[in-house]
């Protein structure tokens, strides 16, 4: 039996009750005897911050480096608002990313059957939605330098954030947005903002090249960021793969999770570069939702993004692709027996915890694997 070690960072709000799921998960899959999960758990974000004053601490990165896959929950809250900018529960998550070199974050964004109605969109407009959003991780605003507030000495101060891109990190991102789109429906939509931004008009001019020489087979179209947006909630279907920088992927895959019906839906994989010696790629899946300090702790959180990262887990790291789409499968019958958590609840449905809804899910796997 295969061996996998994967490092289990729950985070803070309700990422320690949604994390709770997957654990029963592996649970079920170490009776099942379907591989060997060898799990090691760690503090990051504000709860890091608590124990050790950082938000991830020199011990935890390194865990992170030496596993097969992180599987991470949220962070953040209110309680941690005066915290240094520096020592916030989102760098730790940052910081992740970066140093494991995670650029590629896969957010697919589908509309399960049973939550055609769910959605803020007519029914019509997203019912058979299936499509994915691909941000580039690494790079732009999120961690180009300067990055500074100066104070100007005439009571006023400067802030300034950096947008900057170099043609390898949109070569590479490119090739994984084709890629992508090949096994799909193969359309390819690549969003930025050419008609303002100098890094618009890098993007757009190497996603381009990129296709004339790589993937002429691949549709490729171009959309404004803004109006691709608008797009996005007026005819989603269009849509097959959208590639699209760090900033505006972080805003249209929020987006996208309400075409879904709930935040709480959204699972993601963030990925980087395959080693040429160990074929090996570092990986980290977590739910797009954040940590919903409001809800924490209340059951009431839905766990539905949390166990679907873990399926991507299952299909990206550890290719074991069947086992990811049972996954998904027990998720839509799930849902279609009408179970639902608040977030997703709607008339004629039955109310469970979270805890119910990942039993619910592992009951419905074993009989699809019985
Ligand atoms: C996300 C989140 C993060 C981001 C936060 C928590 C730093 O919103 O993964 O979408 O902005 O990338
Ligand atoms: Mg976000």
């Amino acid at each position: 039996m295969a061996t996998y070690n994967l490092l289990l960072l729950a985070g803070d709000g309700i990422g320690p009750e949604v994390m709770a799921e997957v654990k029963r998960l592996l649970g079920f899959y170490a009776k099942k005897g379907v591989a060997d999960f060898r799990t090691e758990e760690g503090l990051v974000g504000g709860a890091a911050y608590d124990a050790h004053n950082v938000a991830i601490t020199e011990e935890t990165m390194a865990k992170a480096h030496a596993c097969d896959a992180v599987i991470f929950g949220a962070v953040g809250g209110p309680k941690w608002d005066k915290v240094s900018f520096e020592a916030r529960p989102e760098a730790g998550l940052l910081r992740l990313r970066k140093e494991l070199g995670l650029f590629a974050n896969i957010r697919p964004a589908i509309v399960y059957p049973a939550l055609a109605d769910a959605s803020s969109l007519k029914r019509e407009a997203v019912e058979g939605l299936d499509i994915i959003i691909l941000r580039e991780l690494t790079g732009g605003v999120y961690f180009g330098e300067p990055k500074t507030i100066t104070d100007l000495g005439n009571g006023q101060k400067r802030a300034i954030d950096t947008q900057v891109y170099d043609t390898y990190e949109i070569e590479r991102i490119a090739r994984v947005a084709f890629d992508l789109a090949r096994k799909r429906r193969n359309k390819l939509t690549s969003m930025e903002k050419r008609n303002v931004m100098k890094s618009g008009v890098l993007w757009n001019e190497v996603v381009t090249q990129v296709h004339a020489r790589e993937y002429k087979d691949v549709q490729l179209e171009h959309q404004l960021a803004d109006s691709g947006g608008m797009n996005l909630v007026k005819s989603p279907k269009a849509f097959d793969v959208i590639v699209t920088d760090n900033l505006f992927g972080d805003m249209l895959s929020d987006i996208a999770a309400m075409l879904t019906g709930s935040l709480g839906m959204l699972p993601s994989a963030s990925l980087g570069e395959i080693d040429v010696k160990s074929k090996k790629r570092k990986a980290l899946y977590e739910p797009v939702h954040g940590s919903a300090p409001d809800i924490a702790g209340k059951g009431l959180a839905n766990p539905i993004a949390m166990i679907a990262s873990f399926g991507m887990a299952l299909r990206y790291s550890f290719d074991m692709g069947a086992l990811a789409d049972k996954v998904d499968a027990a998720i839509a019958a799930v849902l279609a027996s009408g179970l639902r958590t608040a977030d997703i609840k709607s008339e004629g449905t039955t109310a469970v915890s979270t805890t119910q809804m990942g039993e619910a899910i592992i009951a419905e796997l074993g009989r699809l694997s019985a």
